[in-house]
């Protein structure tokens, strides 16, 4: 499975001692790019468990879809 996200940061975040979660002690990092609080970890990749190998999803508003097809300047990518 992958996924389209869109991100609009130019630049890095850089960490500090206040993104220690105080709870668990550590810092997670979003790698599914649906975090609400990216670049850290809101739980949100839970909805992806059920994506199927080989689909490309998108999320929009609390909803899922499939993508069928991507064209890029340089033609169909999907
Ligand atoms: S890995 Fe993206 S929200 Fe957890």
């Amino acid at each position: 499975m992958t996924r389209l996200v869109e991100l609009e940061e130019t630049g890095p975040r850089k960490l500090d001692p206040s993104d220690l979660d105080d709870e668990n002690g550590d810092i997670a990092v979003c790698q599914c790019g649906l975090s609400e609080s990216f670049p850290f970890c809101d739980g949100s990749h839970r909805q992806t468990r059920d994506e199927d190998d080989g689909t490309t999803y998108i999320y929009e508003d609390g909803d899922r879809r499939v993508v069928e097809r991507i064209v890029t300047a340089e033609g169909d990518a999907a």
